[in-house]
């Protein structure tokens, strides 16, 4: 079933130079980009997408980095696109992502591990209200 999802490009991809690379990945799979911004996020905004990790120990260096630079922020839909993309970007650690994955690929860290994506139909809904209200339904 056709489907949105929130995809965030990190700072270090930006860095890197692939924010490309990774959109090329998403296309070339057959999913659609509904919408596409370059911003750096706040700290309020950070304190929100992640409200479920806040409290980890992990949380303060992970939104220092979020919040370090320009980041990509885009909607992609296509059928099944949450998990579609979930399975494109690869496991959370790029150090035991599976070769072929984006993270898998081009990552060597759980922290800068280039792409967010939600990881359900209603973190989609709740992200994607939170980064483009527009296009909240
Ligand atoms: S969990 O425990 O399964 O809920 O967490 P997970 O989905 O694997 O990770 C959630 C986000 O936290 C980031 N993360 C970290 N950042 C910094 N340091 C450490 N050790 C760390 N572990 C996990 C991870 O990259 C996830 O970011 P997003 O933006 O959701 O991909």
């Amino acid at each position: 079933m056709a489907e949105r999802t929130l995809v965030l490009i990190k700072p270090d991809a930006v860095r890197r130079g692939l924010i490309g690379e990774i959109v090329a990945r998403l296309e070339r799979k057959g999913l659609t980009i509904d919408a596409m911004t370059l911003r750096t996020m706040d700290v309020t905004l950070a304190d929100q997408h992640y409200a479920e990790h806040v409290e980890r120990d992990f949380y303060p260096p992970l939104r220092e980095f979020m919040t370090g630079g320009p980041l990509v922020s885009l909607i992609v839909s296509g059928d099944e696109a949450v998990s579609v993309v979930r399975t494109l970007i690869g496991a959370t650690d790029g150090r035991k992502a599976a070769p072929g994955s984006i993270r898998g690929d081009l990552s060597l860290s759980n922290r800068e591990n280039l792409v967010h994506a939600s990881d359900s139909p209603d973190s989609a809904k709740r992200e994607i209200a939170l980064w483009f209200p527009d296009f909240a339904n």
